[in-house]
């Protein structure tokens, strides 16, 4: 007899955490456009990562239309600040208009561009790094992360199962910057279902 419980994934369907009308809502929008959003599972695990980290500084990359911001927001303690790259005006303008009626928009700031661009251009230390952007780009966005990460800094990455995060996954396991686990797993209303996340921290 197997010691595990039968049919996992749907098992865990039902410990998919709550949440109120405005992420129902923009869940509801990414379906019927095809926003690749992080979903609940993957919303809640942001918000507990920057929770338990006491992040005040955060850098997201790739906003949409502001689901993940608004979990990552809620997360920060009054004085904590997120900013959010993103490359579309159309969905900066909404996750603008999201941040407002999540009652966050004090603490985000939404800087359009290309995200490998403005970090470039960017100086300060953040204290935590959530990238979701193209796939192509997080392998030349990793020297950024390193430079705008503190040491002790935790650098989550999403859809790390996707072909094109293979140089990423590759330079991050080597690099000695780094101390990093792929995870492999089952995540319920995540873009696609099955994917893996990257977690790091910047050790030197
Ligand atoms: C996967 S979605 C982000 C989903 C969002 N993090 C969430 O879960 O709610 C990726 C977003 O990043 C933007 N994007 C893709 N490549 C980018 C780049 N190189 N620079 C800035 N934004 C980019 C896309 O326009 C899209 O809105």
């Amino acid at each position: 007899m197997s010691l595990m419980i039968p049919d996992l994934e749907n098992y865990f369907r039902g410990f998919i955490p709550r949440r109120e009308a405005l992420l129902l809502a923009l869940e509801e929008e990414a379906a019927r456009e095809s926003i690749p959003i992080v979903g609940p599972v993957v919303g809640e695990f942001l918000y507990l990562l920057a929770r338990a980290t006491g992040a005040k500084n955060i850098l997201e990359l790739g906003t949409a239309s502001g689901y993940s911001g608004i979990y990552l927001a809620r997360a920060l303690p009054p004085v904590g600040k997120l900013v959010s790259l993103e490359l579309s005006a159309d969905m900066a303008r909404r996750a603008r208009a999201n941040f407002l009626k999540a009652g966050v928009a004090e603490q985000v700031e939404v800087r359009e561009g290309q995200a490998l661009e403005l970090m470039a251009a960017m100086t300060g230390t953040f204290d935590l790094i959530f990238l979701d952007i193209d796939k192509e780009s997080y392998a030349p966005a990793l020297p950024h992360c390193r430079r705008l990460l503190r040491v002790g800094g935790l650098l989550i990455a999403d859809n790390v199962g996707f072909a094109g995060a293979d140089a990423f996954n590759r330079e991050i396991f080597t690099q000695p910057s780094w101390r990093a686990i792929h995870l492999l797993a089952f995540l319920p209303q995540h873009s696609p279902e099955r994917d893996g996340l990257s977690l790091a921290v910047r050790v030197e």
